[in-house]
């Protein structure tokens, strides 16, 4: 085990100020130097090497317990960051670029050969991305190389959305992990392949598919990514494998309308699982959260967590990832959890939920339907 060091960085700093500060110059020679830092992002935390250095995105891998085909993000933080490692930028990318850059969009670029297959995971393309965090934009100018970083967890556990999450998981596999406070949108990265045309949604995130095809025209978003049936398997690597999967089943339920059916039915299945001595958890709109308590009042084996408001889905996001590794610190049997609808934000809140349930998922009005309930 190493020392890892955990140093706050206060958030309210401008760039400028961060940039002067000691324990920044001390991270961005961490990462020159070839060794690891977790920092934070406006999306979730992220484990930060030297993303030229195929010895420093193997500590990657190793570090997280991740496969090595599956490829990091390279994170820049001005434009000549980009023009460095990549082949061309299409007209439309650099669109994307004004837009969205610095910001919670990471776009796929043909990779220079500067850039070592250890990083890309094989691939000659490259992904790449400009964070909208002052603490990592600094981090970045003072390490003076590109740094790769892929989220913040070990395989197979949510994204890190607090410091405390990556002391969690990494403590003694890393050298410093930089305390930025929590990370504000909470899910990771929108990806849009742009090296084909029409660009192409890898993974959902905070940038919708409206908001780029208000700025480049048609986007077309990876089959897989809205059904869960589709027979082509995901481009991003990444998005193949289960990725997270809560220690409890996850079961999702769902309704057409408003969420208010599939809270009744979470309330008969939450009571009924507790009713035979399990321990449940409960994933709730605060719109719910009253009803959720009072239907079962009776079983303290029955654990209510709010997600945030349903009509504010930004919330949603941000608290996801918490509320999941809350579940697993409580060791409960199973967890019932609202669904949302699957448009803007919802899409990227649905594909990450849908991955942690494994698709499993009740349908409220067929559930009323079906059971004895009547
Ligand atoms: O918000 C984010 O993107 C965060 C923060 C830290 O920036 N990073 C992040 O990295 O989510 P990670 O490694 O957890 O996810 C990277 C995703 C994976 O699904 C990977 O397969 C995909 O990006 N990816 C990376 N390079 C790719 C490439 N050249 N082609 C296709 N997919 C790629
Ligand atoms: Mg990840």
């Amino acid at each position: 085990m190493m020392k890892t060091s955990v140093c706050k960085i206060d958030e309210k700093l401008s760039g400028e100020e961060l940039s002067s500060l000691d324990v920044i110059r001390e991270a961005g020679a961490i990462i020159r130097a070839g060794g690891l830092v977790a920092f934070p992002t406006e999306t979730v935390y992220g484990l930060g090497g030297n993303a030229l250095d195929a010895d420093a995105s193997a500590k990657i891998y190793a570090a997280k317990g991740r496969p090595s085909d599956n490829p990091l993000i390279a994170h820049v933080a001005d434009e000549q960051g980009v023009i460095d490692i990549v082949k061309e930028i299409p007209p439309k990318a650099e669109r994307c670029m004004e837009a969205f850059w610095p910001g919670p969009l990471t776009m796929i670029f043909e990779k220079k050969e500067i850039v070592p297959y250890t990083t890309t995971g094989g691939l000659d393309t490259v992904a790449v991305r400009m964070p909208a965090h002052q603490g990592a934009l600094a981090l970045i100018r003072a390490a003076g190389v590109p740094i790769a970083a892929p989220s913040a967890n070990r395989s197979g556990r949510p994204s890190p959305t607090t410091a405390k999450h990556v002391e969690d998981d990494l403590l003694g596999a890393i050298e410093m992990i930089l305390d930025g406070g929590s990370a504000d949108i909470g899910v990771e990265s929108t990806i849009v392949d742009m090296t084909c045309d029409p660009p192409m949604i890898l993974r959902p995130g905070y940038i919708t598919q409206e908001m780029l095809q208000e700025v480049i025209g048609e986007v077309d978003v990876d089959p897989t990514i809205t059904d869960a049936n589709a027979k082509s398997r995901p481009k991003a690597p990444g998005m193949r494998y289960r990725h997270y999967a809560p220690k409890a089943p996850l079961t999702l339920v769902e309704d057409a309308e408003d969420g208010q059916m599939a809270a009744k039915a979470i309330c008969i299945c939450a009571g009924e699982a507790a009713g035979n001595g399990e321990r449940v958890g409960i994933i709730g709109t605060e719109e719910y959260l009253e009803q959720y308590r009072e239907s079962t009042a009776a079983f303290p084996n029955v654990i209510i967590k709010s997600i945030g408001r349903r009509s504010d889905p930004e919330a949603i996001a941000h608290n996801l990832y918490g509320v999941l590794r809350e579940f697993d610190d409580e060791e409960v049997d199973r967890i019932f959890s609202e669904s949302f609808e699957s448009n803007h934000l919802g899409r990227a809140i649905m594909n990450r939920l849908s991955k942690a349930a494994g698709h499993q998922v009740i349908c409220a009005e067929k559930f009323f339907t079906d059971s004895v309930r009547k």
